[in-house]
């Protein structure tokens, strides 16, 4: 296919430092990359010119934080919460029995169904986890049914202490046996530090265990309470703290003066019932905030990050503005791809073409629409996926 003229954009939203938007705009798609992006009336001629009516185009969503690699489903433990019972970590065991009893096929068939969901909604760039495997083979699974069809595998073995195993016992598992069947498939290691789960020290092990097999960093921290998962997180330099429900103002300053990023999951803080994560302060403070769906099926069944954007603005004080940089450029950023020849959560000449057109003209209406589907468009890689 040859060149590709997306022209009459209403607002383009490109998150470039010097050009963060353009109106009346349009972009030339070639050989799956941007290959130029400015005024429509300076726009050079195309193969295929698409014009798309004064529609605003953004970057794809990056979702950094997902468990999309698990079978069944807890809609009754979701009534259950509803209905007044507090959320708690127990509920992971139901998901790793459902887990562990699918076939390959089934599992992997799940994963697409979700992130075709989620491209639907303008995902481009998707991360996914392992964690509901919990023994050396289903986690290697797990991890190989994710690194077929997600941009980014973290292994999460250290989710909780499965049913039948000491603490002491299933940490070696995770730090040796396991790390060393998921390493290759994986590009991050990930830890559940809290009351429930693991602590500040267990978690250290099995960070630093990831890291000398070779794997970025990244920690579920201070989601449940107050704990030192943010702390520990930005002492070892992880590239990501998720969750950050429960802040001190320690953990905002050091967060803000360090290259850890907070990510925050607006539909999990929701469907659990915690209060929010404070991404306003975090913002002001200076901290990059990433925002993602956690899409799992515990405590944030979904794969819309168009919601979690809503979310951000309407209930956590984020601007519009804000709230669609941190779902893509602080997702990228997050995932240790910004620097990436891809470009991925910018729109910028040379980098990959995964964009998408709103049914309205100004991304101004992702809050302001909260709930309507408002996704018309998405290429991935240049190609059209939706
Ligand atoms: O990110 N917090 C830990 N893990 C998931 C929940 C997993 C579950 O309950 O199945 C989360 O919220």
């Amino acid at each position: 296919m040859g060149a590709e003229l997306i022209t009459d954009i209403g607002e383009l939203t490109t998150n470039l430092p010097a050009r963060s938007r353009i109106t009346r705009a349009a972009l030339i798609v070639e050989s799956g990359r941007i290959a130029w992006l400015g005024a429509a009336a300076d726009a050079p001629a195309a193969d295929i010119v698409t014009s798309v009516d004064g529609r605003a185009v953004l970057p794809g969503w990056v979702d950094s934080h997902t468990h999309m690699v698990f079978a069944g489903d807890r809609s009754a433990e979701f009534q259950a919460r509803m209905a007044g019972q507090k959320y708690a970590a127990g509920g992971i065991a139901t998901t790793v029995r459902a887990t562990r009893a699918a076939s390959d096929a089934e599992l992997a068939t799940n994963l697409t169904r979700l992130r075709d969901e989620a491209r639907r909604q303008g995902t481009t760039f998707l991360e996914t986890k392992t964690g509901y495997g919990l023994d050396v083979a289903s986690e290697e699974r797990s991890a190989r049914i994710a690194a077929a069809q997600a941009d980014i595998v973290t292994f999460l073995g250290a989710h909780v202490v499965p049913d039948g195993l000491d603490t002491r016992a299933y940490l070696d598992l995770v730090t040796g046996p396991m790390l060393g069947a998921v390493a290759p498939y994986a590009q991050f290691i990930d830890v559940f530090c809290e009351r429930g789960a693991f602590d500040v020290e267990q978690s250290r092990e099995v960070l630093e265990a990831g890291r000398r097999a070779g794997l970025g960093l990244r920690v579920h921290g201070n989601q449940l309470g107050h704990g030192g998962g943010v702390a520990l997180a930005v002492e070892l330099g992880a590239a990501s703290v998720d969750h950050c429900n429960a802040l001190s103002d320690a953990d905002i300053d050091a967060l803000a003066g360090s290259h850890t990023v907070a990510t925050v999951l607006p539909a999990c803080d929701l469907s659990t019932r915690e209060p929010l994560a404070p991404a306003r302060r975090l913002w002001d403070a200076g901290a990059t905030v990433a925002i993602a769906t956690n899409c799992n099926p515990g405590t944030s069944y979904t794969t819309s990050m168009p919601y979690c954007v809503a979310t951000a603005v309407l209930q956590m004080h984020l601007t519009i503005e804000e709230a669609v940089w941190a779902a893509t450029r602080g997702g990228a950023i997050a995932l240790g791809v910004a620097g990436s020849a891809d470009s991925v959560g910018l729109l910028d000449v040379g980098g990959r073409a995964d964009l998408q057109v709103l049914e309205a003209p100004s991304i101004a209406h992702l809050a302001y629409r909260p709930g309507v589907p408002l996704t018309a468009a998405v290429w991935v890689g240049g190609e059209r996926v939706a």
